[in-house]
Order: C-alpha cells, then sequence, then structure tokens
C-alpha cells in the first residue's frame, strides 16, 4: 500500500522491495524502483559529429550516471536507416561513436553499452508495438510530420520509428529514459503503447518514465550564441568538435562571437556571447560563470582560457579515442560484450511477450 501511495514505478512481478536511490536522472519527485538503482535507457543516433554540446551536454554526465544507475546506452543504427545512408558511412560513424563513447569514459564493463542492430530482439519487439500502436497515433508524431517535409524519400519506417522507439525502452524493463524534450511525444507514445499492451495481454512492460536528464550545460553556437550549437546546422565554425585539434579549437574560440562593448559580465539575455563563454568555462573548469567573470577585464584573454581548458578537457578524450580507432578489434569486443550484456535482458522480454501474445517459443 505505502509503494502504491509513493508511486512505484517498477515491476510488481520482480517481488523485489523498492530501495531509495542515491543519485538520479530525473529532478521530479522521489520514485521508488524495484532494484537498487533505476534502470536508465537512452538510444543515440550515429549520424554527424559529436560536438562539445553532446560531450558537456549529455556524455559527461552518462558517465558520471553510470555508476549510480543502471545504464544501458544505445546506438540506434535502425534508427539511421530510416532515411537512406551511404552503408561505409554508416558502418565508420557507428564505430566512431562507440570509439568516442568509450574514449569519454563511458565504461563498456560498467554500463551496457550496444549497437541496437546487433539485438534482434528490437526489430522483433518493433514489430508486436507496429501491431499495438494505432495508424492515428503514429500519424500524430511531430518528427515525423517534420521530417517528412524535409525528406526526399518519406520511408514506412520513417513513420513507424516511434514504434521501434517504444521496443527499444521496453525490451528493458526501463524505469527511466533520459531524453530532450522533443523526444516527449515518443515516449509517451511508449508509455501508451505499454499500458496498452499489458491491458489486452497481462503485465508485461515496466511503464517507463520520460526524464529531462539535468543540463550540465547548454552549450551554445560560438557563432550564433542564440542558437544551441549542433549538428544539423550548418555553422562548422561555431560548432567545437569533440574531435578537433587544438589548433582547430584555439581558432573557434578566437574567432567566437562576442559582442561591441567590453566588459565581461555574466548575462546571457544582454550577452549570449559572453555568457557562453563563461558557461563552457565554467563547465570545463568546474566552476561558475558569474565569479569566473570577475577574473577577466578583456574579452582576449577570455577566450584564449576557455580554449585551453576545453583543450585540456578533450585531450585525454582524443588520445583514448586514437587508441580505440586504431584498434578496430577492440570495438569490436566492445560491441560483443554489450550485445550479450543487453541480449541477456532482451531474451528474457522477448520470451515473455511471445507467450503472452500467443505465440510459439522459439
Ligand atoms: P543530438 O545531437 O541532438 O542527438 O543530442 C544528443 C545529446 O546531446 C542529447 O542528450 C542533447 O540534449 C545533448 N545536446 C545536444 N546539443 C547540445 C547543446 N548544444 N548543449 C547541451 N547539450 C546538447
Ligand atoms: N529518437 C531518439 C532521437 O532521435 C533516439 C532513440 C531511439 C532513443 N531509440 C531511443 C532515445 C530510445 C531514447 C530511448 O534522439
Amino acid at each position: 500500500m505505502l509503494i502504491t501511495a509513493l508511486s512505484f514505478t517498477g515491476h510488481p512481478e520482480r517481488g523485489h522491495l523498492p530501495h531509495r536511490l542515491p543519485f538520479r536522472f530525473g529532478a521530479g519527485p522521489t520514485r521508488f524502483y524495484s532494484r537498487p538503482m533505476a534502470r536508465v535507457f537512452s538510444g543515440i543516433q550515429p549520424t554527424g559529429e559529436v560536438h562539445l554540446g553532446n560531450y558537456l551536454g549529455a556524455i559527461r554526465g552518462w558517465t558520471v550516471n553510470q555508476h549510480h544507475s543502471d545504464a544501458i546506452h544505445c546506438i540506434v543504427d535502425l534508427h539511421a536507416l530510416t532515411i537512406p545512408k551511404d552503408p561505409a558511412e554508416l558502418r565508420a560513424k557507428t564505430g566512431e561513436l562507440m570509439a568516442v563513447l568509450v574514449a569519454a569514459g563511458l565504461d563498456p564493463e560498467v554500463c551496457t553499452l550496444f549497437c541496437q542492430s546487433q539485438v534482434h530482439e528490437h526489430t522483433e519487439l518493433g514489430w508486436m508495438m507496429e501491431c499495438t500502436a494505432a495508424f492515428g497515433e503514429l500519424r500524430r508524431m511531430v518528427q515525423f510530420k517534420d521530417k517528412a517535409e524535409r525528406a526526399d524519400f518519406v520511408s514506412a519506417g520513417l513513420f513507424t520509428y516511434p514504434a521501434l522507439q517504444a521496443a527499444d525502452v521496453l525490451l528493458y524493463d526501463t524505469d527511466e529514459v533520459p531524453v530532450g524534450d522533443d523526444q516527449r511525444q515518443h515516449i509517451e507514445l511508449a508509455r501508451d503503447l505499454a499500458i496498452r499492451f499489458n491491458n489486452r495481454y497481462g503485465d508485461t512492460f515496466v511503464v517507463p518514465e520520460h526524464v529531462i536528464p539535468p543540463v550540465a550545460a547548454r552549450v551554445m553556437d560560438l557563432q550564433d550564441p542564440t542558437r544551441k550549437m549542433s549538428k544539423s546546422l550548418d555553422s562548422p565554425q561555431g560548432t567545437v568538435l569533440v574531435l578537433d585539434e587544438p589548433k582547430v579549437v584555439e581558432k573557434k574560440f578566437k574567432r567566437a562571437v562576442t559582442d561591441s562593448e567590453n566588459e565581461v559580465r555574466y548575462d546571457p539575455e544582454a550577452k549570449p556571447g559572453v555568457a557562453n563563454l563563461l558557461s563552457i568555462l565554467a563547465a570545463a573548469t568546474d566552476g561558475d560563470p558569474a565569479t569566473l567573470a570577475e577574473k577577466y577585464t578583456q574579452y582576449g584573454p577570455l577566450k584564449a582560457d576557455c580554449a585551453a581548458a576545453v583543450i585540456e578537457l578533450l585531450e585525454p578524450v582524443q588520445e583514448r579515442y586514437a587508441e580505440l580507432i586504431a584498434d578496430p578489434s577492440t570495438t569490436a569486443a566492445h560491441l560483443r560484450l554489450g550485445a550479450e550484456k543487453a541480449q541477456a535482458v532482451a531474451a528474457v522480454t522477448m520470451a515473455k511477450v511471445r507467450d503472452r501474445l500467443g505465440l510459439p517459443a522459439v
């Protein structure tokens, strides 16, 4: 009773008593789970280049959280197929992303880091989710409408993409999905599908919660500090890549747009460029942007310190990346380990799902 009153989101079949978590992604009211640590699932597409915003805003936090949650990170290469890709490029991007994530500190032994297409249960449950979702529900997805408008070729996969995303999450008895606000509608759908399936066929899935990850830093474009640094913006000079060489990083910071005043203060509204530099410096050095501002009277030294701090931050990641990318067998071993760990969980869910649906066991 008490557990219900505290909004226990865990699965009754697991039968364990919930424990309080030491640290969680979500900032909302404390929830209780059936495991000592919340199971957290996130997916990332192997497209574009990983930039400083991804690193400071997401990846660095994941490396910390892997020690406080049961974290599963998935490179969603099947989702990337919804828009036709060059096979060699997809292969390279998947390897690069895996190497960046490991180089940044995601430990394949600590968390589960894997590639979606290597765990066939995703496509299997994806189909079942397509049969659970209504056509009208998928038609309402804002991301589909956006992407379909821009695509030359609108694949059926682009339309059913959220059903596969629901399968990703539901396969792992996921408690929390820390993704940006743009994904809220997809996670709401995953919840609706879990509830509908549970109602039709009996308790099967944990109903996941969408949590907005705490923003360690919101990194803005160096050339247009009113827009978020992004993979999709065509702003190579405003986007610092995790793999940019030190000289390139220096140049990008040197050319960063500030303003025509000459006063360093932390004022994101009036001085977005300077505030962005101070925020980056603060995130990179574990400082506070307003306090850091007091140390500077001119923009030049602030830009130079910012570049130096980012270079220092990225240096070990780049070193480790260079080792990993030169050694594809290690990345392949990481992928195998991740797929094995993921499949051990996914296979149990699928056996249950098949049974619930009246399909023969395999
Ligand atoms: P995306 O590049 O949009 O696939 O995002 C991958 C992750 O990086 C998500 O968790 C985003 O919230 C985060 N992210 C992307 N761009 C930024 C940014 N400019 N500042 C902070 N976090 C970001
Ligand atoms: N759709 C997500 C994005 O575009 C990626 C994704 C696929 C995902 N499967 C997921 C995110 C499962 C969270 C959980 O960013």
